[in-house]
């Protein structure tokens, strides 16, 4: 037995089959439905319903707190209907428009960042063309390997496109990537997704904060901001463990080096010995570096007006998202991307 949920706004209703979540039978319906870790943590499949009645299965209140569930909220992957629904999408402004693609790759290069981050650079075979908003990120198939939805590190115009993954020690496709795969070796790439992006008509000052492979989708956002010849300043800090967890250290020292009001502060959570000696980084967690420097972040000791851009592991990204609007920033200038690892 099926469902039928409509969106607002939109032509085609879903049909949903008994038991599925709105957010499974839209993507296999093909049409493009913001979502990102799609397991109820990150609150990008946010939508009110309107009418009929669906299950929930369990979420974090970080996705959905409890007064938007009173005022109707939901998270399409989390939610089963029991009858034909009614949706909105939350935020209709804020959702990127780029047709959806599943293409067919070519792998270009595989390149070691760190001891336990790769990139991945791969060329478009058929299925294009391809665009994106930076800060977006896609859906990557390696041979006979679960899809993984990696971030485009790449700009929209590259001519290729590269995603910076962290190797897990029990991550299926991850492992493969780092043991079999090989340059000439094709993958499937469906895309994009994610609202977590540059919002280029929103000039202003952005604070972007990235953690290990976070950094993916916050050099893609940097990177194009300044492209546009960004005039407003741009603060990125990027916290890893130690100094081996580092990596693109000179890109973004260049970047600040040709744009005086971009600003790039690594912070080191755990360092070795030795790198605490040296004491050329900032130690401690990437919220309490940003706390402490808010009066060089904004003189008047409030960062309204900036606009926040997070990604990497959910811990540091719900501890800004705790923190930033206690430092002005309104929540609807947060994106946020918390990367949950998928085995
Ligand atoms: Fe539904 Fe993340 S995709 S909460």
């Amino acid at each position: 037995m099926n469902f039928t949920v409509s969106i607002k706004d939109r032509d085609e209703p879903i049909s949903v089959e008994m038991g599925r979540t709105i957010l499974d039978a839209a993507m296999l319906a093909g049409g493009p439905f913001p979502h990102s870790c799609r397991s109820g943590n990150c609150g990008t499949c946010k939508c009110r319903l309107l009418s009929g009645e669906v299950e929930m299965s369990p979420f974090s209140e970080f996705a959905l707190s409890a007064d938007e569930e009173k005022r109707g909220f939901i998270l399409a992957c989390r939610a089963v209907p029991w009858s034909d629904c009614e949706i909105e999408l939350a935020d209709e402004d804020d959702q990127m428009v780029h047709p959806m693609r599943d293409m067919a790759c070519e792998v270009k290069a595989i390149t070691p960042l760190t001891h336990d981050i790769m990139s991945l650079r791969l060329s478009i075979l058929s299925g294009g063309p391809f665009t994106f908003t930076p800060g977006q990120f896609a859906d990557v198939a390696l041979p006979d390997q679960p899809a993984r939805s990696w971030s485009m590190a790449s700009q929209p115009d590259d001519d290729f496109l590269e995603f910076y993954v962290r190797i897990l020690s029990d991550g299926r496709a991850s492992r493969y990537l780092a043991d079999h795969l090989q340059p000439g070796d094709q993958v499937r790439v469906k895309g994009p997704s994610g609202t977590a992006a540059l919002r280029e008509e929103r000039r202003g000052p952005i604070l972007a904060i990235a953690g290990g492979s976070g950094l993916s989708p916050i050099k893609s956002i940097i990177d194009r901001a300044a492209k546009l010849g960004w005039a407003e300043p741009v603060h990125f800090y990027f916290g890893v463990r130690d100094e081996r967890d580092l990596y693109l250290v000179d890109h973004f020292e260049g970047l600040c080096a040709a744009h005086p009001h971009f600003h790039f502060t690594p912070v080191l959570s755990a360092p070795s010995d030795a790198v605490l000696k040296a004491a050329q980084r900032r130690f401690g967690l990437v919220t309490d570096i940003v706390k402490e420097d808010l009066p060089h972040l904004s003189p008047s000791g409030t960062l309204e007006g900036f606009t926040a851009y997070l990604a990497g592991p959910p811990p540091m990204v719900e501890a800004a998202e705790r923190l930033l609007p206690d430092l002005g920033i309104a929540p609807n200038a947060i994106h946020a991307d918390a990367f949950y690892s998928e085995a």
